[in-house]
């Protein structure tokens, strides 16, 4: 009887060049960059016997039906012909604050692929490029969640200047990131913790008929080859203006579905006016992004952390005197715990 356990951490990305759009299996109509973040993670631990496939989900220890249905039918998809020798119990924690309003799934899913990557690599006698299996397997459960199994930069999506890049499965790209960018911060503000109204994945299912979708696939294949010049030069000027134009795209193109939506709320513009304005008077590079959601990341190089820190306390005292900011920066990607 064989009879073992497997856990990971893998945490959550924030999207630079935004993944907006897919097509049939989890294809995504633009290519995406994002930085993988350190403090927004998901631990999965895999208890695994010999058995006939038996699956068993709990979330943070508990039964969760919801979220059961969604995981077994995502491993359903993956066929993997080797877990029907075993019977596994998986069981999901997310160690960043619980309902905060922001997305797990790429954390999760990318645990979870990096979990039963690692029960198959134990399974077979051939070698797997593993980090490549495990992306492809995060990427059927959330488009997003293939970007989050390389440490502090990843790249998905195919476009011709890259004739590595793939719509399977990210890259690594933490080694064209130049040193002015790795210490930056992203700190979250909580604007609503509410789940949000409208899914990212019905926001990516109407952009199939989008009348902006062309114009959209260009401007990001633009982008892209343009913030990875700018993030290999240590060029700040061309970052900032490519993510917030980013994030704001993202709104637009929202905004412009038919039906047309919003999530931002009143809130989320008097922060994203007020970083502007903070940035034309000191100078300093800080730029903002926004996910699907009314949260609003700010970015920052680590060295200006005192200031934003007295920034954030005269301005938005309520934020910080009620735990409603994540302060998370670039991280160095999943870690195998046993
Ligand atoms: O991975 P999904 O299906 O949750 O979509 C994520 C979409 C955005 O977060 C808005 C952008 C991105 O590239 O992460």
């Amino acid at each position: 009887m064989e009879i073992g356990k497997i856990s990971w951490q893998s945490p959550s990305n924030i999207a630079i060049v935004k993944y907006w759009g897919k097509r049939d299996l989890q294809i995504p109509l633009n290519p995406s960059l994002s930085f993988t973040l350190d403090r927004c993670n998901t631990i999965t631990n895999l208890d695994y016997k010999s058995g006939n496939g038996k699956i068993n989900f709990l979330y943070e220890g508990q039964e969760n039906a919801a979220f059961a249905i969604k995981v077994i039918k995502f491993i359903d998809t993956l066929n993997l012909e080797f877990l029907s020798h075993y019977d596994i119990i998986i069981d999901s924690v997310n160690n960043f604050p619980h309902s905060a309003g922001i997305a797990s799934s790429a954390s999760s899913m990318s645990a979870l692929s990096l979990c039963l990557t690692d029960l198959e690599r134990k399974f077979r006698s051939s070698e797997i490029d593993f980090l490549k299996t495990a992306s492809t397997r995060s990427r059927m459960g959330s488009g997003s969640a293939c970007r989050s199994v390389y440490p502090i930069a990843a790249i998905w999506g195919q476009f011709i200047q890259n004739p590595l890049s793939s719509n399977n499965y990210a890259l690594d790209w933490s080694n064209e990131i130049h040193e002015e960018f790795k210490s930056l911060n992203d700190w979250i503000m909580i604007v609503d913790k509410a789940e949000k109204p409208v899914s990212s994945s019905a926001g990516h299912t109407l952009m199939i008929n989008h009348p902006y979708r062309n114009a959209r696939i260009i401007q990001a294949r633009k982008n892209i080859v343009e913030l990875i010049e700018a993030l290999s030069n240590g060029h700040w000027d061309n970052f900032i203006r490519i993510t917030e134009e980013e994030a704001l795209s993202l709104h637009a193109l929202m905004m412009s579905s038919s039906p047309g939506y919003i999530l931002l709320e009143p809130e989320s513009l008097h922060i994203i006016k007020s970083i502007q304005r903070l940035r034309s008077e000191t100078h300093y590079p800080i730029a903002f992004t926004i996910d699907a959601g009314p949260n609003i990341h700010i970015l920052f190089p680590d060295k200006y952390s005192e200031f934003m820190k007295s920034w954030l306390k005269a301005e938005y005292g309520n934020y910080v005197s009620h735990d409603r900011i994540i302060f998370d920066k670039i991280g160095l990607g999943p870690k195998k715990l046993q």
